[in-house]
């Protein structure tokens, strides 16, 4: 099994990840929300890359089992339903829904990856499930961190970190890349306390000054669901292993 991490999405092309197996992730706060949603028994999450598609695919025709959701330099987008705090994605807001999702930089990645053969999400708050998940599917995989336009984000490399060392103590015969060792390298220097490292980033500063602290120590949950967000045809649903057979 042959693990590589990508620091941020302007290091590959679309087409790179035709039939690859595809790992995104952006802890503060994009996948954190779907993992949360997804838990809270929202039907589907469909991810997309602009504000006006979003607003195109709401319309009112879906007698409110549509929500748009989503975030603009943090903030929820006028006209939205939800902003991008997971903490508004309770039972109550989201079960049996369709929620549909822009984030500055989380759901452009998902849709930069979506000719994977294999597309998931994780974020701590699911990392155990993503980590059993590609246990079993056993193949190779790159770990696409969200990054911040463009840029390192240091909570989704040392969350990428994380994810690889939790694979390595049950997998003898991996891999490793540069970046991915250098993942690991950097969760070993700041994982260990996660809600400590997700304050002292800049997202993480930037959260806190717009008023979200309560997120970073949501964001910085470890394996509190069994949920794996699977994206398919355009939307991310939990994986259910006996319908994928
Ligand atoms: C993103 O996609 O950049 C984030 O999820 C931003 C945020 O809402 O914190």
């Amino acid at each position: 099994m042959k693990i590589n991490v990508l620091i941020s999405p302007l290091n590959a092309e679309e087409m790179y990840f035709t039939g690859r197996t595809t790992v995104i992730i952006d802890v503060l706060r994009a996948t954190t929300v779907i993992s949360t949603a997804l838990e809270n028994g929202a039907k589907e999450i469909i991810p997309v890359g602009t504000i006006e598609f979003a607003m195109k695919i709401s319309g009112d025709a879906f007698g409110g089992h549509r929500l748009l959701g989503g975030e603009r330099n943090t903030k929820k987008i006028e006209g939205f339903n939800l902003g991008n705090s997971p903490l508004e994605y309770g039972k109550e807001v989201v079960e049996g829904k369709s929620i549909i999702l822009f984030t500055s930089n989380g759901t452009k990645a998902i849709v930069k990856a979506k000719f994977s053969e294999n597309l998931v999400t994780c974020s701590y708050f699911n990392l155990n499930a993503v980590a059993n998940y590609l246990l079993a599917l056993d193949t190779d995989f790159d770990i696409l961190c969200a990054g911040d336009n463009g840029r390192f984000s240091l909570e989704d490399t040392v969350c990428a970190g994380r994810l690889i060392s939790e694979i390595s103590k049950l997998k003898k015969e991996v891999v490793l890349t540069d970046s991915a060792r250098s993942s690991v390298a950097l969760d070993k220097a700041f994982g260990k306390s996660i809600t400590r490292m997700l304050a002292g980033t800049e997202h993480g500063k930037k959260l806190k000054e717009n008023g979200f602290q309560k997120d970073i120590n949501f964001c910085a949950k470890l394996s509190k669901s069994e949920i794996v967000p699977v994206y398919k045809n355009g939307v991310i649903k939990k994986y259910e292993p006996e319908k994928a057979v």
